[in-house]
């Protein structure tokens, strides 16, 4: 392989780092390249800046995160990226992934297409059908098509008509999803890279709460990684399209529900509980899907 980038946001990153040293580990050396210092030029030339390098010159770039930014700097980002895939740069994940599991929407859909199971959502602007939706769901999980963290998740239920209404005026549309009541407050976090499972933690919510992000409180524990984990992990991550992502699982009574795909997944908390490092196994991938 003649040069491998990395794109983050911040260059100390621990799983740019992880990744970057996993392909040292393998004789390759990589530079990381900041999202936010690149410059596209078109012209008689066609050229992808980042200081002296040309990211044209690059076999591999793997995306770490795409930063977050305004709309301006995300559709910048994104052509970017999606233009050097189309240029020939083997680009992981694909950039058409990060954005589908970015939009909790179309991982909705991306899901219930490939048959991977997902809690029943409903996806509208109109007060009516989500309030008819809300009646029918009983309780349910209101989440922004953009969301991450945990964050501005609300339980609704019917009697929430009036923050119904004001969830749709600030939000536009909004993404409902049926609460399911998992007899222990916890999500199963697996972190898949290509047809494995690297690891798998549950995340465990804090005494009264629902939400299980470590982000709000949630605390981590090793998780066996059992077939059914192990199938649909990797099912809903080949669904999405990403070559490695951390899925999202819940368990309900009637079998695990996958609710989310992340694109841009830290290891931290995989590597923090279970000493599993998932930057040399990226490294590995990125290194095969390079040479095909
Ligand atoms: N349908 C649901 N039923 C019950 N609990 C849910 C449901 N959806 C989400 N949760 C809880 O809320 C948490 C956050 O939801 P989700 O993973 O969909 O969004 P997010 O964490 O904000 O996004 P990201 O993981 O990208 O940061 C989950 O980990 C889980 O604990
Ligand atoms: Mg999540």
């Amino acid at each position: 392989m003649k040069s491998v980038g990395i794109v983050v946001s911040n260059p100390e990153d621990w799983t740019a780092r992880a990744i970057s040293r996993g392909l040292a580990e393998l004789g390759v050396s990589a530079v990381m390249m900041e999202i936010s210092e690149l410059a596209v030029e078109i012209g008689a030339d066609l050229s992808f800046r980042r200081g002296e390098a040309d990211l044209l010159d690059l076999d591999t770039l793997i995306i770490r995160d795409m930063g977050r930014g305004a709309p301006q700097d995300v559709a910048f980002r994104f052509e970017t990226l999606r233009s050097l895939a189309d240029l020939g740069v083997t680009v992981i994940n694909p950039p058409e992934a990060i954005v589908r599991a970015a939009n909790k929407f179309a991982t909705s859909m991306a899901l219930r297409r490939a048959g991977v199971p997902t809690p029943r959502t409903v996806v509208t602007s109109s007060y009516d059908e989500a309030l008819r939706t809300v009646e029918s769901m009983g309780r349910a999980v209101c989440k922004p098509l953009f969301g991450y963290k945990g964050r501005d998740i609300e339980l609704l239920c019917p009697e929430d008509a009036d923050l119904l209404k004001d969830l749709l005026i600030r939000r536009g549309a909004i993404y409902l999803q049926e609460f399911v009541d998992t007899p222990e407050k916890r999500d199963i976090r697996a972190f898949v890279v290509g047809d494995v499972v690297a690891g798998a933690i549950y995340r465990v919510a804090p005494p009264g709460e629902w939400i299980s992000n470590l982000a709000r409180g949630g605390r981590a524990e090793r998780c066996e990684i059992t077939s059914e984990i192990k199938r649909i992990a990797v099912d809903a991550n080949r669904a999405v399209g990403t070559v490695y992502s951390g899925v999202d699982i819940l368990e309900s009574e009637e079998g695990m529900m996958v609710i989310e795909v992340n694109g841009t997944p830290s290891g931290k908390g995989i590597y923090s509980a279970l000493g599993v490092d998932v930057g040399r196994m990226i490294a590995e991938l990125a290194i095969r899907a390079s040479m095909r």
